[in-house]
């Protein structure tokens, strides 16, 4: 057997220009991605972000690079050390330049974005070869097929190039896809959470303006400081317009604001499509949510499960029932015996019942029911002291009518200004519960029910609380319903959060897509990157960029990029949308 001449498997050597000898030398595992290393010529600079197009000369594939991150070429041994540090202090000392310029080389490790394949992005397998591949910085048009697959949907921002950002190459993104979706918005604060929410209502509420179909996708919007709707203040005491203000003859017909205390947003009234009273009647609610709302022991649960699993009384009847009282004033315990049945029966009762007599006096009842009666009833006090509920339709019921905006695809402002953070979780819970509701009934219906469900986006701050590890652990409770299950309901969660680390781990990795800003802590996106772990090579990227800069991640498999937001209001034609 004769072995083919190396010429067969290497290529024609050919002198690269300098600035181009940068060979791909090795690959390295960091967190389950593949990094490449490519030496560095030493004229040749480069930084994090960067885009480097990679040519391999044996197989004539291109391929496309961004930096990661910019290393030392070689580990310096002791000699080296040594040799550089008599140079550093003895000038009539002199040294090869190449051993020089050896010694000195940088490498970049850099991340495989694909392969370049006729202007497109793509995955075919291929990789590139070690020391027949060089890179070269990207040109312009090659800087597009980053953005090829962000081209429909509502303008996020433009791509960014590690600290630059290029304005003809916009960034959007499908608002309307997000139902059904969970995504999540990440960043610590004053890195432009809320900014980039600005850009998305605006971008949708436009959308769902001009567009015609019958099917619309309604937004409802968690506002802790009232700063999307109306005129808010920056720190350095700019004015950041609020969506009336940008979008005046828009925020007529599809912006409504949801409300505890409706007399504070008297002075905008008439610049929105509504100011609607927040209006939840308890008996609105299923007793088992009822349950996992407020802090009941296990007894006293079982008390308020054993009624709905009897289903011998309506909600309504159970708290009247809860709320009545005997001549004392205390939960009339007589009416459960009489009522609910053999359930709540003393031995006493049990006996009278044998024999086919009535249940007529307190001792017939479980003694056990009084004390377990009073707390129930505190607990749905509770609830009914909060400013958004109501203790039943008569009181107030604003429910049917925010189906009917976000059917609309209105995007309906929750205030929650001057709610309490406990209050504010509750009322998320109570909106997304009823939400679930109405489209789990009509999801397994015939096509004509499937299509009156209500397409919606939910936006929720502060996320982390909702799906914590506590929260989403009971699989039957209605959180875990909220963050498992919203996809065949298309309910889409839009979660917002400055501690991604308090998210359950497994419910992260379940994600469709995540924008993420700068993060306080390394493990925040170290606990990310577990979760998507095309993240991983972005978090230099995302350190080195500047304020608005961001990395967005969506579909399956995820597509990156990196983006720059702009400011809201601040630029030129910054909340100017492109859409389809
Ligand atoms: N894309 C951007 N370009 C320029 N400046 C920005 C950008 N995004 C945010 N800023 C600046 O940072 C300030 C805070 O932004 P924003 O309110 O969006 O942050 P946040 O992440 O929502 O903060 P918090 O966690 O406190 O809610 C803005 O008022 C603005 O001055
Ligand atoms: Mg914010």
């Amino acid at each position: 057997m004769t072995l083919p001449h190396t010429s067969a498997l290497f290529p024609d050597r050919h002198i690269p220009e300098p600035q181009q000898i940068n060979f791909i030398v090795g690959t390295r595992m960091v967190d389950e991605q593949k990094l490449y290393l490519i030496e560095l010529d030493s004229t040749f600079e480069g930084r994090v972000g960067d885009l480097l197009e990679a040519i391999d000369s044996r197989t004539n594939r291109r391929y496309l690079m961004m930096i990661s991150d910019i290393e030392y070429a070689f580990p310096h041994k002791e000699e080296h050390a040594e040799m550089l540090d008599l140079l550093r202090r003895r000038s009539d000392k002199q040294v090869d330049e190449s051993t020089f310029n050896a010694l000195c080389k940088n490498q970049a490790v850099c991340i495989l974005l694909g392969e370049i394949k006729t202007g497109q992005k793509t995955e075919n397998g291929y990789r590139p070869n070690k020391y027949t591949t060089t890179a070269i910085r990207a040109r312009e048009d090659i800087e597009r097929v980053l953005v090829n697959e962000w081209q429909s949907g509502v303008r996020l921002g433009s791509l960014r190039i590690g600290r630059e950002k290029r304005d003809k190459l916009p960034v959007c993104f499908s608002t309307t896809g997000l139902a059904g979706q969970r995504f999540l918005v990440v960043g610590q604060t004053g890195k432009g959470k809320s900014t980039a929410i600005r850009h998305l209502l605006d971008g949708h509420l436009r959308l769902m303006h001009s567009t015609q179909k019958k099917r619309q996708v309604g937004f409802l919007v968690d506002d802790f400081k009232m700063e999307y709707p109306f005129d808010t203040y920056n720190q350095s005491g700019q004015t950041v317009p609020g969506l009336v203000t940008t979008l005046p003859d828009i925020a007529k017909k599809k912006l409504v604001i949801l409300t505890c205390y409706p007399d504070d947003c008297q002075e905008h009234k008439d610049q929105v499509r509504e100011v609607l009273r927040t209006q939840i009647p308890l008996d609105s609610l299923s007793l088992s949510v009822f349950c996992d709302l407020t802090d009941l022991s296990e007894a006293q649960k079982n008390v308020v499960r054993l009624v709905e699993d009897s289903e011998r009384v309506s909600v309504h009847q159970f708290f009247t029932d809860l709320f009545a009282k005997d001549e004392h004033g205390m939960p009339d315990t007589l009416i459960w015996g009489k009522r609910y049945g053999s359930m709540f029966y003393s031995s006493k009762g049990r006996t009278k019942a044998r024999g086919g007599k009535e249940i007529t006096e307190e001792e017939d009842v479980d003694q056990n029911l009084r004390d377990r009666l009073g707390f129930i009833r505190r607990a749905a006090q509770r609830l009914l002291n909060m400013p958004f509920t109501t203790r039943n339709d008569q009181a107030g019921n604003c429910i049917p009518k925010l189906l009917d905006y976000l059917r609309e695809g209105c995007t309906v402002i929750v205030d929650k200004q001057r709610l309490e953070d406990h209050q504010r979780e509750l009322l998320t819970v109570m909106l997304l519960y009823h939400l679930f509701r109405h489209n789990q009934q009509l999801a397994s219906g015939n096509k004509d029910q499937r299509d009156q469900m209500i397409p919606v986006v939910v936006t929720v701050e502060e996320a982390q609380y909702l799906l914590s590890k506590d929260k989403v652990a009971d699989p039957d409770s209605i959180f875990a319903k909220i963050a498992f299950t919203g996809r065949s309901y298309q309910i889409g969660l839009l979660a917002i959060t400055q501690r991604p680390q308090a998210i359950q781990k497994e419910l992260l990795g379940q994600f469709d897509g995540f924008l993420v800003l700068p993060l306080e802590h390394a493990n925040d996106f170290r606990h990310l990157a577990e979760a998507c772990s095309a993240l991983s090579g972005y978090r230099n990227d995302l350190a080195s960029a500047p304020i608005g800069g961001g990395v967005l991640a969506y579909g399956t498999p995820k597509q990156i990029v990196s983006l720059q937001i702009e400011n809201y209001g601040m630029g030129k034609d910054d909340h100017s949308s492109t859409q389809h």
